[in-house]
């Protein structure tokens, strides 16, 4: 195996949507990933096994550079469990963090897809919140994040002694 992870180009798209469909039936289609490239360029990237598509994700930011989002994400069944998951969380966050005024990184989750958030989780994701009817009635969305903003640091008193 010969994974590489590297920036996706409108070259991939048939692949990716093939590769899409296959994973995920029915929530991706070749409008909303062209979008995605057209306005987040530097920020879909690929999985190759030897050049052939194993796997892809898409991240997007706000408008005021500060929230970052993970939009889709998705690799091949014969390769999942392998890390390549975690790879692409890892590739969209080295990206996003270029972002001098990035805040905070969000990403949908359904709470039945354990590896997914299995995956965010060991990147340092944690479950935000809930937005009810978000969907439609009784339809909600789980929103995990990523906080960036910098911690607090107190500092000692003069008087105070370091502790050894
Ligand atoms: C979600 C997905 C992208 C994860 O990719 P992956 O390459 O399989 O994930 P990784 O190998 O990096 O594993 C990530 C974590 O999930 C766990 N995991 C992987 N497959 C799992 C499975 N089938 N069931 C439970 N946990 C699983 C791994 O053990 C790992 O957890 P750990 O760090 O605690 O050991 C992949 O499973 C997938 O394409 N799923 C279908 C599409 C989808 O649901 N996309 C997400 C919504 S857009």
């Amino acid at each position: 195996m010969n994974v590489q992870i590297s920036l996706a180009r409108r070259e991939d798209f048939a692949d990716m949507i093939r590769l899409a469909d296959l994973t995920l039936p029915d929530r991706m289609n070749l409008h909303e990933l062209k979008k995605y490239l057209e306005l987040f360029p530097d920020l879909i990237y690929k999985a190759t096994d030897d050049g052939r598509l194993i796997g892809f994700s898409c991240a997007g930011i706000d408008m005021y550079g500060e929230t970052g989002w993970l939009l889709f994400s998705n690799v091949a069944p014969a390769y999942q469990g392998k890390g390549i998951g975690k790879r692409l969380i890892e590739a969209r966050l080295q990206a996003l963090r270029r972002f001098p005024t990035l805040k905070r990184v969000l990403v949908t989750v359904s709470e039945t897809n354990t590896a997914s958030i299995r995956a965010l989780a060991s990147q340092g994701f944690r479950f935000s919140r809930q937005e009810l009817d978000y969907y439609g009635p009784g339809r909600h969305r789980n929103i995990m994040e990523l906080s960036l903003a910098p911690v607090a640091i107190v500092p000692r008193p003069a008087d105070q002694p370091a502790l050894i």
